[in-house]
């Protein structure tokens, strides 16, 4: 090897030692060997040696060019590795670190949203489109044609919320109940109906297990030949899903409504262990609904043929339903505002309730 190919191959060897980027790297090889790079430059000296001088001459060069090439490939390897290290630091992030408080890590689902889509999810599944009405009501919608003409006593009982009556002598009120919905929807469509309605109802009654504004919901079924086994079924299917246990005990209860003969009320057998309650177990009964066979008035009142449709409705407290599925004491902290209750008691925004993955988690 001559001093020529010596020098040029320190002299390279340094350049790749000290390229700092994948680009320096790639302009050292192509000054080295690009088609006008140094070591290429040297071959060209080849044609005017003497054979003996060309051959040691070629070998010398051919084993230059070889090194420089594995010394770039070498440094290339190690400015990736480099690059790689450089990221991992600078994008490593410790996930056993508490998740930065947020809105989504926050904000919670007051109970009886959660319940309100639960119930909603249930007898969607069985088919039950779901209906709406206004808060403000006529009195004919919430009560004269749910069969409560104004000489009737249940119109007196049910603590309604007027407002001041206009000039023709009418009143808007608060609607004391769901029912209403009942009668809108017969009015805008032709059976078979099945629908339920939720919604806030207003009754001037405030004390451990009232207030003056509660959830209700109703469910409305008309079809030819409805009868009080459907009713039944529905509700047992209903209670078995929302309470998520096999083993619902309920009692109907023979009762009255002017809106439906007969009438039942429908309790839960449920016991309290502690702070929990169990449904299906022990001696107490808990009011969860009323419920009955649609009054043939109520038909006729919304140009119905009652010899021709039957229906049955029922009207769920949600807001009681709510206290017995998650075992909360007391009624009015549901409507305290009270942040720790909302965070013990309430549910995260993206646990969406379903059929498939699970009603409450
Ligand atoms: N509207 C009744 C109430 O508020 C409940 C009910 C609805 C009863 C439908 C029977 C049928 O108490």
């Amino acid at each position: 090897m001559n001093a020529k190919t010596l020098e040029l191959e320190t002299e390279i060897s340094g350049a790749i030692a000290e390229a700092q980027s994948l680009e320096a790297l790639d302009g050292v090889r192509v000054k080295a060997l690009g088609k006008k790079g140094t070591i290429s430059e040297l071959m060209k000296g080849l044609g005017k040696m003497e054979p003996d001088e060309r051959k040691s001459f070629g070998q010398a060069v051919n084993g230059v060019k070889q090194r420089v090439a594995d010394a770039i490939e070498a440094r290339k390897d190690a400015l990736a590795g480099e690059v790689l290290e450089r990221r991992l630091a600078t994008e490593r992030s410790d996930v056993s670190l508490p998740v930065r408080p947020g809105p989504m890590s926050e904000g919670r689902i007051h109970p009886i949203s959660q319940v309100w889509d639960e119930i909603c999810e249930i007898f969607g599944d069985l088919g039950f489109a779901v209906a709406e009405g206004p808060d403000i009501e006529t009195e004919e919608y919430n009560f004269d044609k749910l069969n409560m003409p104004d000489w009737h006593p249940a119109r007196q009982e049910m603590d309604t919320f007027y407002f001041h009556p206009r000039e023709d002598g009418t009143r808007k009120l608060l609607r004391t109940h769901t029912s209403p919905v009942q009668i809108r929807t017969m009015q805008a469509q032709e059976p078979p109906i099945r629908i339920i309605a939720p919604g806030r109802v207003y009754r001037c009654d405030s004390d451990q297990t009232h207030t003056p504004m509660f959830h209700q919901i109703e469910g409305l079924v008309i079809d030819e030949g409805t009868h009080m086994g459907h009713l039944k079924w529905c509700l047992e299917e209903f209670c078995k899903a929302f309470f998520e246990v096999d083993n619902v005990k309920m009692r109907f209860r023979a009762s009255h409504f002017p809106f439906t003969e007969p009438s039942m009320e429908v309790d839960i057998r449920h016991k309290r262990v502690g702070n929990e309650i169990r449904i299906g177990e022990g001696d107490d009964w808990l009011e969860i609904l009323g419920c009955g066979m649609v009054h043939p008035n109520v038909l006729r009142a919304v140009g119905y043929d009652p010899d021709k449709v039957q229906g049955f409705a029922f009207g769920i407290g949600i807001d009681r339903i709510t206290m017995l599925k998650y075992g909360m004491p007391d009624l009015r902290a549901l409507f305290s505002a009270d942040l720790r209750w909302l965070q013990h008691y309430g549910f995260m925004p993206f646990d969406v309730p379903t059929i498939a993955g699970g009603l409450s988690r």
